[in-house]
């Protein structure tokens, strides 16, 4: 059956997936939204049994089975699909049984909708909001502070010459080092204090600089593996930005494994997102996957906030940067950790729809 791509494309915008699947139970069609939920081209999926390429619950299974044997259609809540990467997904499910003389070979109709789709979205944006409020809030605090801490400073050079006894500067110089450690990080959450600097970079390009940045800093028993998916387009950015970014990502992994264990990166290219509230045609995600101990819980829901730190002598401002820098970029940051394992998404637009 000569069936194009092109007949379908209308369903490519859809939100949810969709997948055709005919008598054999071979996937004959996969809609975009259905290829980033199964993380898989539609080239890996067509011809290939959904169980071949996941794993369905047995209620699906049955549902599909039904449909093909008796034409019986099925709507199923809170249905658990286990992704070919290990993933495990949450689903509303429906399987409408097709005519056979008008859907060209084509017998179900399946219909999967991720149920926290929804509430991510709204959370997503609240988040956006309550971030933008905190970095005003921050911004003003830090210029608040600069100044005063500039004449604090001055007056303790003033008092230090004017001391008769010089076993005394001992007391004047902690003023003024804590004094210049306070400005450097008033500084620093001042960022970016230089404008963004777009060109055509190679993501793998960056993804290589981290990596040859983080071997060298963690010399031994840091393994650092590639995932590429090379056939990514390039995209404009600013280069120092996306690899600081992502160097902050991946270097929190590597601390929180103390240097010994493996970090992944891989990326993959994402058709038909929505980021931050802007539909793309095209766009790219970046993982960053680590096997250490996982976000400690009493910091995972403010660790993109400044100053939330999880380690000695750390400065909470790796991810906060990050963030902005992705932000800058149109793009988003997700994170997903459990011990022995922390997913850091970074998702990137190329092309507007
Ligand atoms: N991959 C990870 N594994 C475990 N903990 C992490 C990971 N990434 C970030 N964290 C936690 O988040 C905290 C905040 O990170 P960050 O904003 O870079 O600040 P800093 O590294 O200066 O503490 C870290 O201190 C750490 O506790
Ligand atoms: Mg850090």
């Amino acid at each position: 059956m000569n069936v194009t791509h092109a007949s379908f494309s209308g369903l490519d915008l859809l939100a949810s997936a969709v997948l055709l699947i005919d008598q054999d139970q071979a996937v004959r069609y996969i809609n975009a939204a259905g290829e980033n939920l199964l993380a898989a081209s539609s080239r890996m999926l067509i011809g290939k049994t959904l169980g071949s390429v996941c794993t369905c619950s047995a209620t699906l299974q049955s549902a599909i089975d039904n449909g093909l044997l008796n034409n019986w259609g099925y709507t199923g809540q809170n249905i658990e699909l286990k992704r070919a990467d290990g993933e495990v997904l949450r689903l509303n499910c429906t399987v409408t049984p097709l005519r056979p003389d008008v859907a060209l070979g084509m017998r179900l109709l399946l219909e999967l909708q991720p149920i926290d789709h929804h509430l991510a979205a709204t959370r997503e944006e609240r988040l956006i909001e309550q971030q933008q409020a905190n970095r005003e809030l921050i911004r003003n605090l830090a210029h608040e502070i600069k100044n005063p801490l500039g004449g604090l400073r001055g007056a303790a050079q003033l008092l230090e010459h004017e001391l008769a006894n010089p076993s005394l500067k001992e007391y004047t110089q902690v003023i003024i080092k804590e004094a210049d450690r306070l400005q450097d990080l008033m500084q620093r959450l001042l960022t970016p204090h230089r404008a963004m600097l777009p060109a055509t970079v190679n993501i793998h390009e960056i993804l290589e600089r981290v990596r040859s940045l983080l071997t060298a800093e963690f010399p031994g028993s840091l393994q650092m593996r590639r995932d590429y998916d090379t056939s990514l387009p390039e995209l404009v950015g600013d280069r120092e930005q996306l690899i600081q970014a992502v160097l902050n990502i991946a270097r929190n992994a590597a601390q929180a494994m103390q240097g010994e264990g493996e970090i992944v990166l891989r990326t993959r290219s994402l058709r038909q997102v929505t980021l931050a509230k802007k539909r793309y045609r095209l766009a790219m995600e970046i993982k960053v996957i680590d096997n250490g101990p996982g976000i400690p819980d009493e910091i995972r829901e403010r660790m993109f906030y400044p100053l939330v730190s999880g380690r000695e002598g750390g400065s909470g401002l790796g991810l906060t940067i990050a963030q902005n820098f992705i932000q800058h970029h149109h793009g988003t940051i997700d994170c997903h950790s459990r011990p022995g394992r922390t997913i850091f998404v970074l998702r990137l637009p190329i092309e507007q729809a």
